[in-house]
């Protein structure tokens, strides 16, 4: 049945270019992921604050290289990008933020991300969700990101408000974690002018 609407972004546009790394700053990158990565994915997940948010564990190297493997291909199914936070020069691992589940008919996706201890409280979340912001916008034309967070994570709301992802409301109950049901707080962004 033919569809009355184009699409958004064409089908099969962006994986067919090579997944972008991305300057945040002159102190940052955001590049692909690598399987090498996974022991400081592992480590990231000793964080309490890390786990908490997250439904999933990684028990070993091999777990952690899992997802990265499914982050990888979610890039090259046109799906997903996923990308590590790293200091510029030494390349140590500071976090990741991903655009998750593109919609690319509606020009939809949706924000995730975590710093490691040591590089929280200087901004550098709240930047590198600018410069995929901008990436998504500018570049390819979403209209539309989202980002949920648990309504007590004030921490992550505040890195919303500050990349401009406006509170749109609360989404009761939605969520089912470790320690019980949790309400998220959506927000989202919308490309301006259209
Ligand atoms: C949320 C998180 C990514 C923020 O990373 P970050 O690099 O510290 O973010 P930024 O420095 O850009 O901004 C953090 C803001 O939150 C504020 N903040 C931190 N802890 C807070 C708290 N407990 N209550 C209220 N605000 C808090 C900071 O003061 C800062 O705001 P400011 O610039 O107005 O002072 C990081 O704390 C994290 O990884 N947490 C664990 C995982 C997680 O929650 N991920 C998000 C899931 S939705």
């Amino acid at each position: 049945m033919p569809s009355l609407v184009a699409p958004a972004i064409p089908a099969g546009s962006l994986a067919v270019t090579g997944h972008p790394t991305l300057p945040v700053g002159d102190d940052a990158l955001l590049r692909p992921w690598l399987l090498t990565d996974a022991a400081a994915v592992r480590e990231a997940f000793r964080d309490p604050e890390i786990q908490r948010r997250h439904v999933r564990r990684a028990d070993s190297v091999a777990e952690a290289e899992g997802w990265i493997a499914a982050w990888q291909a979610e890039w090259e199914a046109g799906a997903g990008a996923h990308w590590a936070l790293v200091e510029a020069g030494s390349d140590a691992l500071l976090g990741r933020v991903s655009l998750k589940s593109f919609d690319l008919q509606d020009g939809t996706t949706e924000l995730a991300y975590w710093t490691v201890p040591a590089a929280r409280g200087r901004g550098l979340c709240t930047r590198a969700v600018r410069v995929v912001t901008r990436w998504a916008m500018d570049g390819w034309g979403f209209h539309r990101i989202e980002l949920e967070h648990a309504t007590d994570n004030h921490a992550s709301c505040r890195v919303a408000d500050k990349a401009g992802f406006e509170a749109e409301g609360i989404r009761r109950s939605a969520w089912l974690e470790a320690d019980g049901r949790h309400d998220a707080h959506l927000h989202a962004r919308v490309r301006p002018g259209t």
